[in-house]
C-alpha cells in the first residue's frame, strides 16, 4: 500500500458473502480508523518522547486521541491511560484496588487482613479469572454476586449486602456481552459514594467503583459523570477501533489511586510505561470521534435491525419455538444483542451454527468457544434452564447490518434446523 492509498479500498471482502452477526466478539476497523492508523504509521513514526519534530508530531496525535476518548466519556484527557486492551485495563484496576487496600491499612494497629472485592457472576473472564487467581493464592477474598433471574442484573441491594469492612473494590460491567443486559451502575455508584462517607468516619478503606464498558461504547450513552464511577474500561475493537484499549480513572494518582503493573520509561505518566503505540492510539481516537458524532444514529439503527431480527425469528420459527434469553421485564439491554434458543432436541447452538452456510455468529463469549456443548454459565446464572441454555445462539448486529442481511441469516437458520431435524428423523 503506497502512501496516500485508501486503506479501506485495500480491505478485501474476507467474509465472501457470508453474514457476520458477531459484533460483540469483535468489529472490523471503520475505514476512517484504518486511514488514521495508516497515516500515523507513515507520518507519525517518531518516538513520542523525542523532542524533535518527528517526536512532537507523534505526541500531538496521542494528545488529540486522548481528547477524543475523554470527550466520548464526558471525562478529562488527563483521566485516560492507554493500555494494550480491556484485559490489561481490568487487571490494572484489580491490582490497584489490592494495593489501595494495603496502603489504607498502613499504620493501623488492627490490620483487616486481605482485601475483599465484590463483582457479579456474569463478568468477562478478564475480571473473573484474575479474581479467582487472587482468591486461590489467598491474596484477596472475592464475592461473586449472582445476577437475579428476574432482571438478569446484579441487583444493587445484593451487591451492597456483600460489602464487608475489608471491601476495597466493586466491579460491575456496564452491559453483559452475552445477554446484553445493562447493569445498574449509576445507582450502585451513588449508594457506594454515600457508604464511603460513613466508612471514612469509621476509618474503613474507601470502596473504589469500576465498570467494564467494553460492550456499551458505541451502542449507547456512556458518561462517567452520570455513572459516577472511579474507573471505566474501554476496548477499541468492540467499536470499530484497533485492538488496544484504555482505562478512564477519575483524576489518577490524586482523587483516585492508580498503581502501575509495569515499570519502564515513564510514558503515560508512569502509570503504564512503554513507548506508545502511536498508530493504534491514533486509530482509537478516530474510533472515538466516530462515536462522538454518530452514536445516537448507530444506536437507533442497530435497535431497529435487532428488533426486526427478533420479529423475523418469531415469524419464521413460530412464537412457541423461540425463547429469548435476555428479555427481562424492566431491564434495559444493549441495542444490538439478541440471545435466543430454538427449542427442540438436537438443536444445540453449536450444532445449528455448524449447519449454517451463510451466518457467522456465536453461542456466547468468543473466548469460551472451545468449551464444547456445555451451556453458558452466564445464561445459567440468569436462571435460564440448562436444556434451553444449551440451544442458545448469540446474534449481535452491527452498524452496517441491514434488514436484508437479517432475512438471509434467518433463512439460513431455518434451513440449518430443517437439515438437523431431517438427519434426526427415525
Ligand atoms: C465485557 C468485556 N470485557 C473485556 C473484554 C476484553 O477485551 P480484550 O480481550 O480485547 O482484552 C471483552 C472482550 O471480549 C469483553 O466483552
Amino acid at each position: 500500500m503506497g502512501a496516500g492509498t485508501e486503506p479501506a479500498e485495500a480491505q478485501c471482502d474476507s467474509l465472501q458473502g457470508r453474514i457476520y452477526l458477531d459484533y460483540n466478539a469483535t468489529t472490523p476497523l471503520a475505514p476512517e480508523v484504518a486511514q488514521a492508523v495508516w497515516d500515523a504509521m507513515c507520518q507519525a513514526w517518531g518516538n513520542p518522547s523525542s523532542s524533535h519534530p518527528a517526536g512532537s508530531k507523534a505526541k500531538e496525535l496521542i494528545g488529540s486521541a486522548r481528547e477524543s476518548l475523554a470527550k466520548m466519556l464526558g471525562g478529562r484527557p488527563e483521566d485516560i491511560v492507554f493500555t494494550s486492551g480491556g484485559t490489561e485495563a481490568n487487571n490494572m484496576v484489580i491490582h490497584t484496588a489490592c494495593r489501595h487496600f494495603h496502603n489504607s491499612q498502613r499504620g493501623m494497629g488492627d490490620s483487616r487482613g486481605i482485601p475483599h472485592i465484590v463483582t457479579s457472576s456474569v463478568e468477562h473472564d478478564s475480571i473473573r479469572l484474575p479474581l479467582e487467581q487472587l482468591g486461590r493464592e489467598g491474596l484477596a477474598e472475592v464475592t461473586f454476586v449472582p445476577v437475579s433471574p428476574r432482571s438478569g442484573q446484579a441487583e444493587v441491594d445484593d451487591v451492597l449486602a456483600a460489602i464487608q469492612p475489608n471491601t476495597c473494590l466493586v466491579s460491575l460491567m456496564l452491559a453483559n456481552n452475552e445477554t446484553g443486559v445493562i447493569m445498574p451502575v449509576a445507582e450502585l455508584s451513588q449508594r457506594i459514594c454515600a457508604l464511603n462517607r460513613r466508612r471514612t468516619a469509621e476509618a474503613l478503606p474507601r470502596i473504589l467503583v469500576h465498570t467494564d464498558a467494553a460492550q456499551m461504547i458505541g451502542k449507547g450513552r456512556v458518561d462517567v459523570q452520570e455513572l459516577g464511577v472511579d474507573y471505566l474500561t474501554i476496548v477499541g475493537h468492540k467499536f470499530h477501533g484497533p485492538r488496544i484499549g484504555a482505562l478512564y480513572i477519575r483524576s489518577p494518582g490524586t482523587t483516585t489511586p492508580l498503581h502501575p503493573m509495569l515499570f519502564g520509561g515513564g510514558q503515560e505518566r508512569s502509570f503504564r510505561p512503554g513507548t506508545e503505540n502511536t498508530p493504534m492510539i491514533a486509530g482509537l481516537g478516530q474510533a472515538a470521534e466516530l462515536v462522538n458524532k454518530n452514536w445516537e444514529a448507530y444506536e437507533a439503527h442497530m435497535r431497529d435491525v435487532r428488533d426486526y431480527l427478533e420479529a423475523t425469528l418469531e415469524a419464521s420459527f413460530g412464537k412457541q419455538r423461540i425463547c429469548f434469553n435476555s428479555h427481562f421485564k424492566g431491564s434495559k439491554r444493549l441495542c444490538n444483542t439478541c440471545n435466543f434458543s430454538i427449542l427442540g432436541s438436537g438443536l444445540q447452538g453449536r450444532r445449528v451454527l455448524a449447519h449454517c452456510k451463510v451466518l457467522l455468529a456465536s453461542v456466547g463469549a468468543a473466548c469460551h468457544s472451545e468449551k464444547g456443548d456445555r451451556p453458558s454459565p452466564v445464561l445459567l446464572s440468569c436462571g435460564i434452564p440448562p436444556e434451553v441454555a444449551q440451544n442458545a445462539l448469540r446474534l449481535s448486529v452491527g452498524r452496517g447490518t441491514t434488514r436484508a442481511d437479517v432475512d438471509r441469516a434467518v433463512q439460513d437458520l431455518v434451513q440449518a434446523v430443517q437439515e438437523l431435524e431431517r438427519d434426526q428423523a427415525p
